[in-house]
């Protein structure tokens, strides 16, 4: 049996909760089929991006072990990689599985992979929390952008991981939660999460992050990636390039956590970097024109000459130390 905040495993079906429910309702959704895997990833119902990595893996799993041929396996696996374009975490597991599928197949083999995948992001996240957590000291002041918690991940989560272990340090922090339009997945899940874990918390619209800043009232920045280039730049929720700007001419340090899932080496920079553009219906909402024309990238890529640190699962990183390629080494 496997179990998250957003996944339950028992080994024979899959269940997802429904994230674009939350936090009003919390739907289980069967995730055992993974051509509605598919949709659930696309409609952003499964996101965040190591889950998407680890809920498309387990939906093969479950694939395989109900007959699937290895052919069969591979074709869903090429699908299912074509769900978003943008975080590498989701090519990284089902490319593991269709490895598996063209050299040995078993369903028993891509149970373990999946099953794999799971247990290390879970490891993963514990690492970057630690390593996070260290960098946060009592009475800090942290903004964080979109949901980088357990719900996006098999674990604590990334960003709001090294939150959560310095909270549990009994460090007395404050969250900024900036709202992270269209899709509010910091209104809608990581203030959820920070409630449920009881962790002091503000929720703020985007286009705030700037004054409070100018009022001295964030003291770090912590954010998360969907995929971080060889020179450091990377790709996350659409507005954190703005938060960085911010953030340097405020001078307050940001940081980029993320597991090794997430670091994309035959990627140079981030200009090589695919940002997935999504349905205008998410910018105009129902209060803008029906037919405003509307330009919808769902992330946006921050140059790594903004970046103060990049929380990984083996160890915090200067730019110095991913210029050499240091951060590359396990
Ligand atoms: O479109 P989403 O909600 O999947 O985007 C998620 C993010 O941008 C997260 O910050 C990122 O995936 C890191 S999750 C640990």
């Amino acid at each position: 049996m496997l179990e998250s905040l957003a996944l339950k495993y028992d080994g024979q079906t899959l269940q997802v909760i429904d994230q674009q429910k939350l936090p009003h309702a919390e739907v289980w959704l069967n995730g055992t089929d993974p051509l509605k895997m598919y949709d659930y990833i696309r409609t952003l119902q499964v996101r965040g991006a190591p889950m998407i990595g680890v809920a498309a893996a387990l939906s093969l799993a479950c694939y395989a072990k109900s007959g699937a041929t290895a052919e069969q396996v591979i074709k869903m696996a090429i699908h299912l990689r074509e769900a978003r374009p943008t975080a590498v975490n989701l090519m990284y597991a089902v490319d593991r599985v269709t490895e598996l599928a063209r050299t040995g197949f078993s369903a028993q083999g891509v149970e373990d992979i999946a099953v794999d995948i799971f247990k290390t992001d879970e490891t993963l996240c514990e690492q970057i929390s630690l390593h996070g957590a260290n960098l946060i000291k009592d009475g800090e002041q942290i903004l964080t952008h979109c949901n980088t918690g357990a719900l996006a991940t098999a674990g604590w989560g990334t960003a709001l991981g090294a939150i959560r272990k310095a909270h549990e340090q009994g460090k007395k922090i404050h969250v900024y939660v900036d709202e992270t339009r269209p899709l509010l997945q910091g209104g809608r899940l990581t203030a959820w999460e920070l409630a449920k874990l009881g962790i002091p918390h503000t929720l703020i619209c985007d286009n705030m992050a700037g004054m409070l800043m100018a009022q001295g009232r964030v003291s770090k920045v912590f954010v998360g990636s969907d995929r971080i280039a060889r020179n450091g730049d990377f790709a996350n929720k659409i507005g954190t390039y703005s938060v960085a700007v911010l953030a340097q001419y405020h001078k307050v340090p940001f940081y980029v956590a993320a597991p090794f899932t997430t670091v994309d080496a035959l990627t140079a920079s981030g200009k090589d970097i695919p940002i997935e553009e999504r349905n205008p219906k998410e910018v105009r909402g129902e209060m803008s024109p029906q037919d405003a024309p509307v330009y919808n990238p769902a992330f946006d890529v921050t140059p790594a000459e903004l970046v103060t640190g990049w929380v990984l699962d083996n160890g915090v990183f200067n730019k110095d130390q991913i210029t050499s390629g240091e951060f590359l080494k396990r």
